[in-house]
């Protein structure tokens, strides 16, 4: 069954072919940097305008460089939820236009397992494992029990990890896009230069939790008093002690999780899961196999949309036309989606 991708719920364009939720055939992921670089930082109304101008451009391309005609896709899956309405909207509105003017079923795709299951594109991994998603939007643990099934375990309970990665670099006028500018500077910085406040939330319910607004406000507001003694407050020691910290929370509760589950594959996925640090640290993660998608498919992109929008298909059939989109999700915790 030949699917089609659909990626547009933030800032990155993306259209994917896949072969029965496990061959990528081609795809064309389409970033607005240069749009959004002059406001360091989204802007959703230039976000969705950009989809507009991309979306059919791209899914030709795709079509073309694979030597496929429309008629050729079975299956057309759209991500629904979360993002950005304006964004989500374009991309669905595509997304219905084509299945009804090819004759063929759609299918909505929730964002968050879909980062999940992009590994499975590359190699398969078994069910159950240990999934953690740390993207622009969203700092998630859960259990994957199946490529449509989570059990929440922990989440951040303020601004998601990569979001933290952007406004730091942001408002120190790192670089834009702010979580590849620091992973950059901080290769050449120490990350002991600083030692940045831990959240304590070790916890009942907050045990697989992550906080990341206090770290950012301490980078940006409160720097002096976390500089360790001996070190200078050089643009690319600020990077790499904010980046240790931001990871290291992320990979201390996913150790957690991982100790009281037994749980012994884990997968990571999201923006962050290309960060340099972050890939090397999980290189010699003990006791469990850990398995990261290439930077390409840790970023958005159609390709894993279309892939878990065949597991959609499968288990629950076709979406009707009445699909509608839901920017942001109401809980996280617990069985999702
Ligand atoms: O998954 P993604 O493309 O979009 C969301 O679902 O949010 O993730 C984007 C996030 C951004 O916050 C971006 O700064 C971050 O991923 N990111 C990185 C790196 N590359 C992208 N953060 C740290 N290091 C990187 N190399
Ligand atoms: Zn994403």
């Amino acid at each position: 069954m030949l699917v089609l991708g659909i990626e547009t719920s933030c800032d990155e364009c993306s259209v994917a072919l896949v072969e029965d939720g496990t061959r990528l055939k081609g795809m064309l992921i389409a970033t607005q940097d240069e749009v959004h670089a002059p406001y360091s930082g989204v802007v959703p109304e230039l976000a969705s305008r950009r989809h507009v101008e991309t979306i059919l451009p791209i899914y030709r391309e795709v079509l073309n460089g694979v030597k496929c005609v429309p008629g050729d896709i079975d299956l057309v899956a759209v991500t629904v939820q979360p993002g950005l309405a304006g964004s989500l909207a374009v991309g669905v509105a595509f997304a219905k236009a084509l299945a009804v003017g090819l004759g063929r079923p759609v299918v909505g795709v929730d964002h968050i397992p879909a980062h999940l299951y992009a590994i499975q594109l590359e190699r398969k991994v078994p069910y159950p494992f240990l999934g953690l998603v740390i993207s622009g939007g969203h700092t998630l643990i859960a259990r994957c029990l199946g490529p449509t099934e989570l059990e929440v375990l922990g989440t951040t309970i303020d601004d998601a990890c990569g979001e933290a990665f952007d406004k730091v670099a942001k408002h120190l006028e790192l670089g834009y896009p702010g979580g590849v500018a620091i992973d950059r500077l901080a290769r050449r910085g120490d990350p002991k230069a600083f030692s940045f406040p831990v959240p304590s939330l070790h916890k009942g319910d907050h045990r697989y939790d992550v906080s990341y607004s206090g770290l950012k406000t301490a980078v940006v507001n409160q720097l002096e008093q976390f500089r360790n003694p001996g070190y200078e407050a050089t643009r690319e020691n600020i990077a790499a002690g904010f980046e240790s910290s931001a990871v290291d929370m992320a990979l201390n509760r996913l150790r957690r999780a991982q100790r009281d589950t037994g749980m012994d594959r884990i997968v990571v996925a999201g923006g962050v899961a290309s960060n340099s640090y972050l890939r090397s640290r999980l290189s010699d993660w003990k006791g469990a196999e850990v398995f990261v998608p290439s930077k390409r498919l840790c970023t958005d992109n159609g390709a894993m949309v279309a892939g878990l929008g065949y597991h959609v298909y499968r288990e629950r059939g076709a979406g009707n036309l009445d699909l509608d989109i839901l920017p942001k999700v109401a809980e996280f915790r617990g069985n999702y989606p």
